[in-house]
């Protein structure tokens, strides 16, 4: 394992398809007209790009999430809050056995203009790798045109809650327009009645208002927070991007329609369960697994992230559960 401290991003010119190879480390990251290629000192991996364009996204909008952010069964990065461990194969048993497995350390931004500069240089007019399938245009073909404030769009983080005075703003039709899937959600907003000298410390929105108005799938937004307790509500459609492997306890409420979940060993990718959570389900993914979930019409789903910094190191020392309650 290295760690590389500079943060200039190492490109080259266009290649015959017109985008740019990027180098990382010992990893580089080629694309051509429908794939990602990306190379290391002891293997070669190739990803449809628009899967690896849309699991991109959400590393670079999350700035590397919670634990780990597996692109496919093979490539990815592990998120070591100031540092990003990217890798091929260390949590595929398969490669680990063969000992073809590589991992990197790096300082987190030179990893993260890396991976923006590529995301912005590899998406076309068009292609928006937030929203739905159903909902875009595709990405592949000869580089034709951009499409960056999609790829930089704002990433909603509520510091105490959305409509507080000053906070994120609710949605409106002039921002948001209500999603085809969620046109009979109520658009009703709740009523407040503040004792006099406390109107602008009491709030309340619509949450359910507020998701038919999302317009991008599998993306967590902070709407409220509460010291380390984070609510992170996120519409669903089609398949999570990334499947993403924990370092904590993360507990999911389905809030409308289905979602399936593929639920993996987090560190050898050996099946442990699959679960079907229907409105009204409540379950939470223990810190040792990884999960993919699977939305046939789009739903909305609440997850709840405890985002305190010494969770993971509690787990790994013993001290902390990877499951929340022992019945
Ligand atoms: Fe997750």
């Amino acid at each position: 394992m290295t760690t590389t401290e500079a943060t200039e991003v190492t490109a080259t010119e266009p290649n015959a398809e017109g985008y740019k190879q990027f180098t990382l480390g010992g990893f580089t990251f080629r694309r051509d007209e429908f794939f990602a290629h990306i190379t290391w000192p002891t293997g070669s991996h190739v990803l449809s790009v628009d899967n690896f364009l849309r699991a991109l996204q959400r590393d670079v909008a999350w700035d590397f999430f919670y634990g780990t952010v597996n692109f496919d069964g093979v490539f990815g990065t592990v998120n070591h809050y100031g540092t990003v461990d990217m890798f091929a194969g260390r949590y595929n048993d398969a490669y680990r056995k063969a000992e073809l497995d590589h991992v990197e350390n790096f300082e987190t931004p030179l990893i993260r203009e890396t991976f923006k500069a590529m995301l912005d240089d590899w998406t076309n007019d068009g292609f928006d790798p937030f929203a739905s399938p159903a909902e875009t245009e595709k990405p592949f073909g000869v580089k034709h045109g951009s499409n960056t404030p999609a790829v930089t769009r704002h990433r909603v983080t509520a510091e105490r809650m959305v409509g507080v005075p000053g906070d994120e703003p609710i949605r409106t039709d002039a921002t948001h327009p209500i999603n085809r899937m969620f046109a009979d959600v109520s658009q009703d907003e709740p009523e407040i009645h503040a004792e006099p000298g406390f109107e602008g410390e009491v709030a309340a929105f619509s949450l359910y208002a507020y998701l038919s108005r999302s317009d991008v799938t599998w993306n967590p937004s902070v709407v409220s927070q509460c010291k380390a307790s984070l609510y992170c509500p996120t519409t669903e459609e089609y398949i999570l991007p990334v499947i993403h492997g924990n370092d904590r306890v993360e507990w999911f409420i389905q809030l409308s329609d289905e979602i399936r979940w593929e639920v993996e060993d987090r560190d050898t990718g050996k099946p442990r369960a699959k679960v079907v959570m229907k409105a009204g389900d409540v379950a939470a993914m223990p810190g040792d697994i990884r999960h993919q979930g699977y939305s046939p019409k789009r739903s909305m789903l609440l997850v709840w992230e405890n985002a305190s910094p010494e969770i993971p190191e509690l787990i790994r020392t013993g001290k902390a559960s990877v499951y929340p309650v022992e019945f």
